[in-house]
């Protein structure tokens, strides 16, 4: 069955080019015909393809992010080939509603990195909300999945970012730490399941809710336009 998993938030550097490879490089260490389509003009998840070893399991990279040339059609450029189980989009912090629209089409799940400060949580939430009007009024919602991204464990950043959710009834599927790993993942064109099993052990069990979540996903878990408003007055949280 074909899977398309959309990574996806209108703000930059949370961790969607992070993510979206990561989630590339799992599957296909795990036999699954997977593409990656970079819709970000940036190639961050372009470049990262570049870079991976030939001996590793081969991901089919679009950058979607680029016109075609001139001898080639967009959909020509697009095309997936066949037998792909897992679709992984890459998105850019900027994207036009149209632009949204079409990437969110036919999509199985969404998920949406953020990082644990003031600024992305706001930022984050009213994201959601338009995605959920959006879909309201273009197309049936996926279910999406927040991934706490760079959390550092015990700080007033993160019980503040739990806190700030559960205002909303939202909680993160996966908490990831601040870990070099993913690093050193972005400049070999690997991901931390294909890398040193002990060195990456903590990270591989931080991905497994999110990893399981994906495989489970059905229109029964919870759609955009669940997501209750922000109150227009809302305390500030206590970020440190
Ligand atoms: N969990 C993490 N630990 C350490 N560095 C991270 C982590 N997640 C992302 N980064 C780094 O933060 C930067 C921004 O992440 P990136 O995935 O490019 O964000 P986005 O695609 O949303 O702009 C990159 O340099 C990336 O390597
Ligand atoms: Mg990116």
């Amino acid at each position: 069955m074909t899977k398309k998993i959309v990574v996806l938030n209108s703000k930059g550097g949370c961790g969607k080019t992070t993510l979206s490879t990561n989630l590339a490089s799992y599957y296909a260490a795990n036999g699954y015909p997977t593409a990656l389509l970079d819709y970000d003009p940036q190639d961050s998840a372009t470049r990262w393809l570049r870079q991976r070893p030939e001996d590793r399991p081969g991901i089919h990279g679009i950058a979607a992010g680029h016109s075609p040339g001139a001898s080639v059609t967009r959909s020509f450029q697009m095309r997936i080939p066949p037998g792909t189980e897992r679709i992984i989009l890459d998105t850019p912090a900027s994207l036009k509603r149209m632009d949204m629209i079409d990437i969110l089409r036919g999509a199985a799940a969404i998920v949406i990195p953020m990082l644990p400060s003031a600024i992305d949580s706001y930022v984050t939430v009213a994201f959601i909300r338009e995605l959920g009007s959006m879909s309201r009024t273009y197309a049936p919602a996926a279910p999406f999945a927040i991934v706490a991204n760079r959390v550092r464990r015990n700080t007033r950043a993160l019980s503040s970012l739990m806190e700030f959710l559960g205002r909303f009834d939202m909680q993160p599927v996966a908490l990831l730490r601040d870990t070099q790993n993913y690093v050193h993942a972005a400049e070999t064109g690997l991901g931390i399941h294909e890398m040193n099993r002990h060195q990456t052990r903590v990270d591989r069990e931080q991905w497994n809710p999110l990893v399981e979540w994906l495989e489970t996903v059905h229109s029964e878990h919870t759609p955009m336009s669940a997501v209750p408003a922000i109150e227009p007055c809302m305390p500030k949280p206590a970020f440190a």
